[in-house]
């Protein structure tokens, strides 16, 4: 299991506060079967990519010293901002610094205006934005094809492990679930801050996910799609469909 999203550098932003933190997470994962992790801190924290890679670099020392075989690639959680303009004419952190694919999130409570303008912006730069947990943006509650839109725009879906095990809630579940059946999500990750508190809970989610996907398509999202972000080349095979909301009982019946 490859995991896309996590804030497991030490110091740097709401995730792990320390390195014994990080070590613990390091040994969570590798337990659970995780061989690789991209770590994605909150940009605006630590808004240095080079940076960021060296503590990359310091944090794979530490895992080799402690003996924990898992491997953690650079990313970065970059927010959905007009300030993402400005970084799109310079260096825009991308998962393994390949250039391809970054990780975007939006506010929770509104898709700003200009969001489209930026994905596009990223898109000329040759690069795919992975839109981070839309199952959690109010705007995809309300209308799960607002997800579809993105996708049809050419940006790709990850969804966070926590809102399948409802960590955040019946309604976020259940959009996580329609998004799932309607082919609208290509990555699950588990945007794990520490070791108690929202962990690194992949493969709880994968045993979940093997139920509502099946056992190769839960793979996927885990493992396969994953890889292939990483190694910065990744082809849509299921096309996703429009979500149709089910007609409530009362109508279908005379209908
Ligand atoms: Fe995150």
């Amino acid at each position: 299991m490859i995991d896309l999203h996590t804030h497991i550098l030490p110091g740097v932003d709401d995730g792990a506060a320390d390195l014994e933190t990080s070590l613990a997470m390091g040994r969570f994962a590798e337990d659970g079967g995780m061989t690789v992790i991209a770590a994605t801190p909150h940009f605006y924290e630590i808004p240095n990519w080079s940076l960021i890679k060296q503590r990359v670099d310091d944090l794979n020392g530490e895992f080799a010293k402690a003996q924990i075989s898992v491997e953690i690639v650079p990313g970065a959680e970059l927010m959905m901002d007009l300030n993402l303009l400005d970084l799109v004419a310079s260096d825009i952190p991308t998962y393994a610094d390949n250039g391809k694919f970054c990780l975007i999130e939006f506010p929770m409570h509104q898709v700003p205006i200009y969001a489209e303008q930026v994905l596009f912006a990223l898109q000329t730069k040759g690069m795919t934005p992975i839109i981070a947990h839309p199952e959690r943006y109010g705007a995809v509650v309300e209308d799960p094809n607002v997800a579809l839109g993105w996708l049809r725009q050419g940006c790709l879906i990850q969804m966070n492990s926590g809102s399948l095990l409802g960590r955040f809630g019946s309604t976020i579940k259940q959009t996580a679930e329609i998004m799932l059946d309607c082919n609208m999500v290509q990555m699950v990750a588990s945007d794990g801050h520490g070791s108690e508190r929202r962990r690194l809970n992949l493969p709880e989610a994968f045993e979940v996910l093997k139920k509502v996907v099946g056992k190769d398509g839960a793979h996927e999202l885990v493992a396969t799609n994953p890889r292939n972000i990483i190694a910065g080349h990744f082809q849509l095979k299921v096309e996703p469909n429009e979500y149709r909301k089910k007609r409530r009982f009362f109508f279908s019946r005379f209908a």
